[in-house]
């Protein structure tokens, strides 16, 4: 058959990994829109259902579009398989549960998603799965937390949204020592940019939604990892329900094909904005790790082909200051999605950290004055244009 991916590089696996054409020999992926799959004879769908032979039932538990989306991720993660869900959440519910159960612990870093941080810290906790959290480079505070019954080290890198980096080979070192699975949420990075099991990790996390697809259309999320890993919590998802839907799984699929160019682009606009802001005199801070200065740099370029498309800056007089900055700007979006090829703007410390305590923000660093750009991929030009009109608008 022709479109074969052995051994191809990993533009080629984004292209055609995955993809099992139908007898119609349509030459891009179909959607297939069905919840069932039929048989033709009794004797076969009993085979299909006993699982002795390969097939489809239901697509809460498998089918054909998202099936390509899992392969093709599975090839650009380097991972045995991968299992898709209806968002990144249900992605993380998924692994909590397929690898913990009453009475085990996690150990997390301190600045993940803020869902993330509610699941572990609120959901868990209620099947007495209890949750410590520690901050992202503090390699001694991993090692303390882990006790005998920690099943999981849970990090996101780069964090959102400053831009610490985690050193995957020393928390995988960590994790293997405690007998804990070691899960990163690669959504900031994805494949094209970090590969986290190349650094030990023993389970990749996506929310789907932000690079995978690109657009802002869905949400999806994913898991990548082991074979035995990935049963488990593709049993969850069979019996609990949180399946990708065949659209979604397509778009996703069809994100994949250009991931590579759109990241490097994405890095490409976020490295200019980023090295203009930090010329201009209001802004007091900036964070992004493709800066020479930033103080994960080094790390982060051992870890990752380009530093993402996230940046932050906190400037002089609070959140009077970010939120004129923020009105005066007129092309960047106001919204708290990130990931699309629009760029987006947002206020942290009222939107998407708005339920941290004032202590959790001091100590995440979520400032009154910071400011969270999603760098998308329109002209720089105009991008600095509308980052000047904020800049303008600053009372002096
Ligand atoms: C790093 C990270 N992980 C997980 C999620 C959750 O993904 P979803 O919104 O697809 O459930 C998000 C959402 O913003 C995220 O930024």
């Amino acid at each position: 058959m022709r479109g074969k991916t052995e051994n191809a590089r990993f533009s080629t696996l984004a292209i055609r990994a995955g993809f099992d054409p139908s007898h119609h020999r349509e030459h891009s992926e179909a959607i297939y829109t069905t919840s069932s799959f039929t048989f033709d004879t009794a004797e076969q769908a009993a085979e299909v259902f006993s699982g002795d032979e390969a097939g489809n039932v239901y697509s809460r538990y498998t089918n054909p579009s998202v099936r390509v989306f899992e392969e093709r991720l599975a090839a650009l993660e380097g991972g045995e398989d991968a299992v898709a869900t209806a968002s990144g959440m249900s992605a993380i519910l998924a692994l909590c549960l397929s690898v913990m159960r009453t009475g085990d612990h996690v150990v997390c870093s301190r600045d993940v998603f803020g869902s993330s941080l509610g699941l572990f810290a609120n959901t868990l906790s209620r099947l007495d799965i209890q949750c410590s959290f520690v901050s992202l480079r503090d390699l001694d505070a991993w090692e303390q937390a882990i006790q005998p019954n920690t099943r999981l080290l849970f990090c996101e890198t780069p964090s959102n949204p400053l831009s610490e980096i985690a050193n995957l080979s020393a928390l995988s070192d960590l994790a293997k020592a405690g007998g804990a699975v070691f899960a990163v949420d690669n959504c900031f990075c994805t494949p094209a940019l970090q590969k986290p099991m190349a650094f030990g990790a023993d389970v990749v996390i996506h929310s789907a939604t932000k690079y995978l697809d690109g657009q802002g259309r869905v949400l999806g999320g994913a898991l990548v990892g082991r074979k035995d890993l990935m049963e488990e919590a593709r049993s969850f998802v069979r019996v609990c329900g949180p399946s990708m839907s065949p659209f979604n799984a397509w778009i996703f699929t069809k994100g994949l094909e250009t991931l590579e160019l759109r990241m490097r682009a994405h890095c490409e606009n976020a490295q200019a904005l980023a090295t203009w802001l930090q010329e201009q005199t209001p802004v007091t801070n900036i964070f992004y790790s493709g800066l020479a200065d930033h103080s994960d740099h080094a790390l982060a370029s051992k870890q990752q082909s380009g530093f993402g498309g996230v940046l932050a800056f906190e400037l002089a007089g609070g959140q009077e200051q970010a939120f004129r900055y923020i009105n005066a700007t007129e092309l960047m979006s106001l919204t708290a999605n990130l990931g699309d090829v629009k760029t987006t703007i947002t206020h942290p410390a009222t939107t998407t950290h708005c339920r941290l305590s004032a202590e959790q923000k001091q100590s995440s660093g979520i400032s009154s004055s910071l400011i969270r750009i999603a760098v998308g991929l329109e002209h720089i030009d105009d991008l600095m244009e509308d980052c000047s009109r904020g800049l303008r608008a600053l009372s002096t």
